[in-house]
């Protein structure tokens, strides 16, 4: 039921309404765990690909980033679901990702960060 809600949650702030569960201060610390890799500006490629743009993306299609082959070849779209499965276990959903992240245990840190996510990247 939790994950059903969270779910809700989620696809709630992807329909970008202004009334949602993440909470976008909370989530601010959790992005603290990705900033070393990622950065939410354009052409700004790190360790890992720029967030820039990342909902609504296919997995693996940042120009200039290389990633690794699982996740050239996931045909993944990022939205809130898929960031969430992604987030929570990431070789889990992309076996052999060259992303060394373990993943986030608690679900309302991903929802948190998703909020945090949605509103930096709200204006693109
Ligand atoms: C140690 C560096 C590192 C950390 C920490 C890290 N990532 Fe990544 N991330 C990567 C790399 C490298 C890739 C590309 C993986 C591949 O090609 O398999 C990636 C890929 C991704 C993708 C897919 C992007 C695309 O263009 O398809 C998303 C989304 C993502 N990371 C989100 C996050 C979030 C959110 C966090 C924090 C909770 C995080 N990452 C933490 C290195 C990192």
């Amino acid at each position: 039921m939790r994950q059903l809600t969270c779910l809700a949650v989620a696809l709630t702030i992807w329909a970008g309404a202004a009334a949602s569960e993440g909470d976008v201060k909370a989530g601010k610390k959790v992005f603290r765990k990705c900033q070393s890799c990622h950065s939410l500006k354009p052409d700004d490629n790190r360790a890992g690909p720029t967030l820039y743009g990342v909902f609504g993306a296919t997995s693996g299609s940042v120009e200039g980033f290389r990633y690794s082959g699982p996740m050239q070849q996931a045909g993944i779209v990022w939205d809130a679901a898929t960031l969430t499965e992604f987030l929570t276990k990431p070789r889990a959903l992309v076996p052999g990702t060259t992303m060394a992240f373990a993943g986030l245990r608690k679900p309302e840190q991903i929802d948190d960060l998703l909020a945090y996510l949605q509103s930096e990247l709200a204006d693109q």
